[in-house]
């Protein structure tokens, strides 16, 4: 029996590069290895304010960014939150598990909900109990995730221990995949913080969708660090993001990278690096195109059934269990 994936991006703002490096490029990599569920979170978009229409037309929009990034829906389970209830019930079980002192550790409500928790919304709160739901429902062996989710892994983990431990074995305990390179992308304007679609300043990501002169203008205005030198540098925040970025686009080793740029000025650099982001996001901006909503209305209904059926029988043993039916 393969292993189990289950990975999920929300339908708000726009997916950058970092999205594309950190998590979906993993995604499409090992889907042939694993049995695969990439999940469209719109109930965990729903955290924050969204336009109704906005957010119908942006889950729909992911769903083809996941199919133009590589997932193939013949080997992957491509599906929407929402359409498996099963992911809020189970929500609900876990919240009487979690406690509110592990909640109140989670960084990223503390950056969301800006530090006000009188004013924070109860579900962006409750957020990664939710996200625990969307893993243990699938006894997932491996999470492929950005950096940024680390916490809300451990924090699954811990939800799944616990239950395990009171009502008997029950949910599979996951583990994060975190790429080795890639999982934390910075702002191209504020290399000190990561890459993130809710920043104010559009110039500090790339993203999928952006054309080309925009791509150009975006890597051109990037800041840089001291020293003129293209090479990896922790010290250096700004150009080793960039060199994140060209290395991974073009799968070239850490070593190839500064002897390819070995004497070359950033002008140079950064001329390249533009280049090759924008002829890797080409065939990426052409496929999104291609998927009428028929049939990837096809995708999505086949993508819930598969997901429900197993979903299903995680929940029917949790309530079980815990005396519920
Ligand atoms: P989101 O769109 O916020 O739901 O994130 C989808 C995935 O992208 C998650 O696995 C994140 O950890 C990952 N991710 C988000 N921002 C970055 C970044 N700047 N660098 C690397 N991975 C990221
Ligand atoms: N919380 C994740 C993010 O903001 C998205 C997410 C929801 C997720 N459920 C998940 C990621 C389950 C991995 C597994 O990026």
């Amino acid at each position: 029996m393969k292993k189990r994936i289950f990975s999920g991006a929300q339908p708000t703002g726009q997916l950058h590069i970092g999205n594309y490096l950190g998590a979906l490029k993993n995604w499409v990599a090992l889907q042939d290895e694993y049995e695969s569920f990439y999940c469209i979170v719109n109930l965990h978009a729903i955290t924050l304010p969204q336009d109704p229409k906005v957010l119908r037309q942006k889950t729909l929009d992911l769903a083809r960014i996941y199919l133009a990034a590589g997932i193939d829906p013949e080997k992957s389970t491509v599906f929407i939150q929402s359409d498996v209830p099963e992911h809020a019930e189970l929500a609900w079980i876990l919240s009487c598990i979690a406690r509110m002192g592990e909640l109140e550790r989670m960084t990223q409500f503390k950056d969301k909900g800006k530090g006000n928790s009188e004013r924070a919304g109860v579900g962006l709160f409750s957020y990664p109990v939710l996200m625990a739901s969307d893993i243990l429902l699938y006894q997932t062996d491996l999470v492929p995730i950005g950096k940024d989710q680390k916490q809300h892994l451990e924090l699954t983990r811990d939800l799944a221990e616990r239950f395990n431990r009171d009502f008997g074995e029950t949910f599979r305990i996951p583990e994060p995949f975190i790429p080795p390179v890639g999982a934390n992308i910075l702002s191209l304007q504020e290399p000190a913080k990561k890459m993130s679609k809710s920043d104010e300043n559009a110039n500090g990501s790339i993203f999928l969708l952006d054309d080309a002169d925009t791509i150009t203008k975006k890597i051109k205005r990037a800041v840089t660090d001291s020293g003129t030198d293209i090479r990896f540098d922790q010290s250096r925040p700004a150009i080793n993001n960039l060199l994140t970025i060209f290395q991974l686009l073009t799968g070239k080793s850490a070593a190839d990278c500064e002897s390819h740029f070995e004497g070359k000025g950033y002008g140079h650099f950064k001329a390249e690096l533009a280049e090759t982001i924008v002829e890797f996001l080409r065939p990426f901006q052409e496929k999104i195109k291609e998927y009428d909503e028929i049939e990837l209305d096809k995708i999505l209904k086949t993508g819930a059934q598969k997901a429900r059926s197993i979903a299903s029988e995680t929940l029917n043993t949790v309530y079980e269990k815990m005396g519920i039916n």
